[in-house]
Order: C-alpha cells, then structure tokens, then sequence
C-alpha cells in the first residue's frame, strides 16, 4: 500500500451520520455502499480528514458544537480519522441536490432523458445552479482550504458529480496542492453534453479538470471524458499516455473499478441478522426464485425488468407456480419528482404483472420497498438467477457482492451497459437493457443452465472478484496523484 500519506477526502455523504435514539441518546448511523465502502480502504492506510455534508440535524448539531472543526472518529476496523461536516445552508443544498445533481446531473450521466419531452432548463434550475450547486461546491472548497492551512503537505481526494466545481476553487488558491477525483457514474458520450447550456458544461469540465488526476471505473467512461473535455473546453487528449493536458497541466485519466470487501461478506452472510431474515424469506419461496436488489432509482431500469419476467412467464406456462421473482428495493431520493413517480411506476407494474398470473398461493412478483441490508444479503445467498438490467451504472456492486456469498449456484444476468459487465462479462449472460425480449431469454437460459456450467461461471466470478480487490483500485488511485502535473516538462 505504500507510505502513510495525508489525505483529505471529499464526498457529500459521509462515513457516518448522527441522530437521537429511543432515550434522546446520540447514536452513530454508518453508512454503507460503494463509494463509503471503497474509502474506507484509504481510512486504514492513510492518515484521512474525511469531509462531507452534515444531513441530519444531528450532524448539524455536532458541527456547532466543534465550531465547524473536524472531530475524531474511528472507522468500523479501529482505524482513527478525522471527520468533518460542512453544514451547507439548507436552500442552498436544497437546489444543488434535489434540482442539479439528482436529478439533472445523474439524469444526463445515465442518459435518462427522453429529448424531445425532457429537460427544459428555465430560470429555476439557473437558479439552482448558481445559487445551489455553485455555492454548495464553494462551501466543501473552504472546508478544504481551512484543512489544507492545517496541514500544507495533505493531498485532496474528490468523490462524484456532487462536486465538480469544487476542484477549480482549491486549485485557484493552491496551485501546488495534488488533487484527484473520482466519478462513481458513467461518463456519457460528448454530445450529450450540449443538452447542457454552454456555461454550465463548461464549468463541470473545466472545475474536474482542475485536478491533477480524474478516475472512472472503466476506459467506456475514461475514453468519453477525454473526447468531452476536447470538444467542450479545448483540452488536448493523449491517448498514448491516458491523460490529458488543460492550461499547462497534466490531467492524468484512470480506469479502475472499485470492488468489495470479501472478508465483510463472508462474516455478513453468516451473521444473525441475515440468517434470520433468511428464514423468514424462505416461507415464501418458490422452487426457482430469481432476485433483484437495487435503489429506486430509474437507471436500474426495474420497469422493463418486470416486463421480461412477464413475457417469460407468457413463454414458459410451465414455470408458472414454481418461479418467482422477489425485488428488494431500497427507497432512495423521494424528494425528487422523478424518483417518487418511478416508485409509482414499479408499483403499478408488479401489481400489473401480478394480476395477469397470480394463482391460489403463487405471486409472480415479490416486491419489498425497504432498506433492509441483512434482507438483501440472505437474497444474494438465495438466489437461482439475479438480474442486474441497468439502463447505464457506473459500475454495479450488487453483481459482485451476490455472487460472492450465494449458495445455489446462480447465474448473474447483467447488463452491457454496467461498467462490472467488462470484468464480469465473460461468465454472465449478458442483456441489452432495452430489449427485454432479450432479458426474458436470458432468464430461461439461466433456469436452464446445467448445473456444471453454473457452477463455473459462479466460482470465476468470485475468483475474479477476490483476486481483485479494493487495494488495486486504491493504488491506482494514489499513483496516479503522483503523476508529474506540468506539460512542459513531459
Ligand atoms: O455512486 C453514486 C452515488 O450517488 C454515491 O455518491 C452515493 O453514495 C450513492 O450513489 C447513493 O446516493 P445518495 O447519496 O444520493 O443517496
């Protein structure tokens, strides 16, 4: 792992969020997911300030009572780092999370727009540009330099779309400061991003261009920032050497996708919690279950997935009464118009689906709308199929974490469109999102694949995904801070 290096992280959600108990009690809620999940790697190598947005009046109770200082925590395995809540003002946060990057940010990176009804960009999301999203990147950029008076030396490590401003601003004040950036989500095609007005496309490349290294999971994503970058702020891609010179700098371009950590998965599927929830997923389920687990969200495209499942049951009469396909969705950004309809949306064609096939005890499809982790880990333990369909994912953690502890030989459908397709590819069947035909085909495959071949494409899975682990990734990442900056003396 190298030297123990000074690092400042910066994510809108942090490693952990506060609020009251049962008894008014302060009680610490880590977060999980992919993007906590891969720093927490940094946190035990490295010495970390961790920078995030306080979101609960909790956090903000906590950043008055340091007087906006960091305060000392310490990670799950025992590392210490230092935690830093910036309270952003709650309007402004407001438009620059609700309004600007979900959903217009992740709707353009996910390619969720149909153009010829949607977006319309009015005063209101100017607005929630300048006066959100500019002033909320402004606020994790002074929460930065306070950090970087502290300690000279310590390099800056940005995480997502939440804040791609915020680079321009450090890099104005700290020429020689080394920072990096990481984008969790894909990176759609140059063209795409005239759907944007001139001044904020520009600023978005120019504020990520202002690091001394910008990472992706995959060369599809690395490659569409690069002929970006050319086209919107006349940065000069080199192809030869995976960067690309801005205003007399090197920007080095990385594809590396995070993974998992197997040892937490191996402790987790044997955990109480998932062995209960095991249990009681068991009463319900039918010879063949195929599983699902994903956000809310409209990238994982849960709608057409649903509508596979149909047409496979429309093909397959005998299959009806022994397989069903149980999804387990975590509620995420209800604030948002699009996402609550999208919650309707699911609803709507599950119970569709549902009506059309249901017989006596036999529900096609089970559909849980909650947060409920150990739920979702026995599913991944459970599962005969699990179908990973997104529209476009940066990367895709469930395609790596439920092979990692399932129990049943399943196959993993997935996907081309998610960045793990090009390390998984070889052993999953991979789907065309959009073509649920397609999908519906691929799930008669898997249910009836051999059981050999199952097994195979099962254990190189999990082979692959523990062979390569988030220690690559962050090596990647920190080799590439060290890069030589200027372009005149490459
Ligand atoms: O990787 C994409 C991402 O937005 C992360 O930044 C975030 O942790 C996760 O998805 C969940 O999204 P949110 O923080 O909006 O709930």
């Amino acid at each position: 792992m190298g030297d123990r290096r000074s690092l400042v992280v910066v994510s809108n959600r942090g490693p952990v969020s506060f609020a009251r108990g049962p008894r008014g009690e302060r009680i610490a809620q880590r977060g999980g997911g992919g993007l906590v999940t891969a720093l927490r790697s940094l946190v035990l190598h490295h010495d970390v300030t961790w920078i995030a947005s306080a979101m609960t009046d909790e956090d903000r109770a906590v950043v008055a009572e340091n007087n906006g200082q960091a305060l000392e925590e310490v990670a799950r395995d025992g590392s210490p780092y230092r935690l830093r809540f910036v309270a952003h003002d709650p309007q402004a946060y407001d438009w620059s999370y609700n309004v600007v990057s979900n959903p217009m940010l992740w709707f353009l990176q996910h390619y969720l727009w149909a153009l010829s009804s949607a977006p319309s960009i009015d005063h209101g999301l100017h607005n929630a540009w300048s006066e959100g999203y500019v002033p909320v990147n402004r606020a994790f950029a002074d929460a930065v330099l306070d950090e970087l008076d502290r300690d000279p030396g310590a390099s800056v490590f940005f995480q997502d779309y939440q804040l791609y401003l915020a680079p321009r601003f450090v890099r104005d004040e700290r020429p020689e400061t080394r920072l990096a950036h990481f984008v969790h989500i894909p990176w759609p095609e140059a063209d795409y991003w005239y759907v944007l007005p001139v001044g904020i496309r520009r600023a978005i490349h120019d504020g990520l261009l202002a690091n001394d290294a910008v990472g992706f999971h995959t060369r599809r994503w690395a490659r569409n920032f690069m002929r970006s970058g050319e086209d919107i702020v006349g940065a000069a891609a080199d192809w030869a050497r995976d960067s690309v010179g801005y205003e007399g700098r090197r920007v080095t371009i990385t594809a590396a996708p995070i993974s998992v950590d197997p040892t937490e998965f191996d402790e987790l599927a044997q955990s109480r919690a998932v062995r209960d929830a095991g249990r009681t997923l068991s009463r319900r389920r039918p010879d063949k279950l195929i599983v699902r687990v994903d956000r809310t969200d409209p990238s994982k495209n849960i709608v057409r997935g649903f509508r596979a499942f149909e047409l496979y049951l429309d093909a397959h009469p005998e299959m009806h009464k022994h397989v069903g396909m149980l999804a387990l969705l975590d509620p995420s950004r209800q604030d948002i118009p699009e996402y609550a309809e999208y919650v309707g949306a699911i609803q709507r064609e599950a119970r569709r689906v549902n009506d059309r096939f249901q017989r006596g005890r036999w529900v096609p499809i089970n559909l849980q709308i909650s947060d409920n982790f150990p739920q979702a880990v026995a599913a991944y333990k459970d599962f005969d199929v699990l179908l990973v369909n997104a529209i476009f994912d940066g990367l895709n953690l469930v395609a790596k974490e439920a092979p990692l502890v399932n129990e049943r030989d399943g196959v993993v459908i997935l996907s081309e469109n998610a960045g793990s397709h090009d390390e998984l590819g070889d052993w999953v069947l991979s789907v065309n999102p959009f073509d649920v035909s397609g999908q519906a085909d691929a799930i008669h495959a898997a249910l009836t694949m051999p059981v050999e071949e199952r097994r195979e494409r099962l254990d190189a899975i999990r082979t692959w995904v523990r062979e390569h682990d988030l220690a690559a990734w962050t090596e990647v990442q920190l080799q590439a801070l060290d890069a030589e900056p200027l372009e005149s003396r490459v």
